[in-house]
């Protein structure tokens, strides 16, 4: 008797040590007087805890709003796949983060992650849906929803609406998933978006965030060696950049690659609104007057855009003309780039010097010293091209690349572009890259 009495006590005790308490802060909101703020909100979570028991508590928050409320979802199954037990604390008052949280249907947090098929149930009528995005029977629902809303707005909005929120809802369903480690046997965590309409003022908030990749880490495939996460969203948004490029001809079979964020962006340029593009610690700015950028102290696991916008009765812009405008500009811009990159671009197809069967180390020392180190002086872009390449040895490699790499330093990361080369290629020069920088 005694020793069971001592053994739970011992129990309580351990429990007790592991246990965290997360207070909110009593404002948690993206706004602060009118003002975009990201930081006290972004600051809150954090993304180190293990095998812990976390315990959030809302009661401690009086004031906030739903787009931030709506990531305690996200993170707790980010909690949850880190070995963590995840819970709320709420409180009975009528208003304040307990409230709000009962709306949204956050008490359904994990029956959602679990249930393929659950959808996260609010208050009888809501405002303010919270929707789960797992895949396209989510999407299909999430864009019902938005024509529900959007009855009241003029047709203008809802086509543009409809444009905007479907190009950022596949974005976080392709490059945004995420799948849970052993604690959460694997399954996809869902990425969430939600809506709000604030009638009396005509604003729309959207918010879609993912726990994914990342913004860096997934254009990286194509465009290695960026310098952080600022970097990576501005290239994002910039026509036909795409992470899903890097393998043969991307324009085969996918005519509108690299798109979707320029398009998005500049549609929100000429609206009455606003777009926040958060991933890692780096934040970007979009609005009608400019586009901003800032390192944030806190960061974001994955990525997350919010979307807000203030309807006005008379809109004056046709979304498929705009449509038609930004796809001429984006040619231009393009061929601009084109032109400007090929003036600062040493390109060379290792198949049409070397063969198919790249293995001439002598022939290899030679070109380095005609080509690559002259084009290094004169500090081009050295974009070395392995399409029809079938194997290529380390010697050959190394004695076309070492060298070069090894006067550029850690700048050869971003001077120096391999593209279409075979995994077993693309390794070994990964390893010259690694020994010489
Ligand atoms: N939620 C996200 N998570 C990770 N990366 C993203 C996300 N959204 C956008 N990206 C990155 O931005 C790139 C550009 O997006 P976009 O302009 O929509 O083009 P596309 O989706 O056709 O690649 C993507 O290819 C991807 O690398
Ligand atoms: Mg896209």
């Amino acid at each position: 008797m005694d020793k069971n009495a001592a053994l739970w006590n011992l129990k309580k005790q351990l429990e007790k040590q592991n246990s965290v308490t997360l207070n909110l802060p009593n404002r948690f909101s993206f706004k602060e007087h009118d003002v975009f703020e990201f930081e006290e909100a972004l600051g809150f979570f954090d993304w180190s805890l293990k095998d812990r028991q976390v315990k959030i508590d809302l009661s401690t928050c009086k004031s906030a709003n739903y787009q931030t409320l709506s990531l305690l979802v996200l993170y707790q199954w980010h909690l949850k796949n880190q070995g963590c037990t995840a819970s709320v604390i709420l409180d009975n008052e009528e208003q304040g983060a307990s409230a709000m949280w009962k709306t949204l249907g956050g008490l359904g947090t994990f029956p959602v992650l679990f249930n393929p098929n659950q959808t996260f149930v609010g208050r009888a009528f809501s405002s303010k849906p919270l929707i789960p995005l797992r895949g396209s029977d989510d999407f299909k629902k999430t864009i019902n929803e938005i024509e529900k809303f959007s009855e009241e707005f003029n047709v203008k909005y809802t086509e543009t609406l409809r444009y905007v929120v479907s190009e950022l809802l596949y974005n976080t369903l392709e490059h945004g998933k995420k799948f849970g480690g052993s604690h959460l046997r694997n399954i996809r965590i869902p990425s969430i978006i939600n809506f709000s309409w604030y009638e009396s003022r005509r604003a729309i908030h959207i918010l879609i965030g993912d726990i994914g990749v990342g913004i860096k880490s997934h254009i990286e495939q194509a465009y290695p060696g960026l310098e952080n996460d600022i970097e990576a969203i501005q290239l994002a948004i910039k026509p036909q950049k795409s992470g899903t490029f890097g393998k043969a001809d991307p324009y085969t079979d996918k005519n509108n690659a690299g798109m979707g964020l320029y398009i998005s962006s500049n549609i929100i340029k000429r609206l009455n609104a606003d777009m926040h593009i958060i991933s890692g610690n780096g934040l970007l700015h979009i609005s009608p007057r400019d586009i901003t950028e800032r390192t944030l102290k806190n960061s974001w696991l994955g990525t997350l855009v919010l979307v807000t916008l203030n309807l006005e009765d008379e809109p004056t812009f046709v979304l498929h003309s705009l449509m038609q405008e930004f796809r001429d500009l984006a040619k231009q811009e393009q061929s601009n780039a084109d032109q400007a990159e090929s003036d600062h671009k040493f390109y060379f197809s290792v198949e049409d010097y070397f063969g198919k069967y790249a293995e001439d180390k002598e022939a290899a020392i030679k070109f380095k010293e005609k080509y690559i180190f002259p084009a290094i002086q004169e500090e081009k872009l050295v974009v070395v091209d392995f399409n029809f390449v079938v194997s290529s040895p380390h010697s050959f490699l190394s004695a076309l690349l070492a060298s070069p790499i090894k006067r550029l330093g850690m700048s050869a990361y971003k001077k120096i572009k391999i593209i279409n080369a075979s995994p077993e290629i693309r390794e070994t020069i990964d390893f010259i890259f690694d020994d010489n920088t």
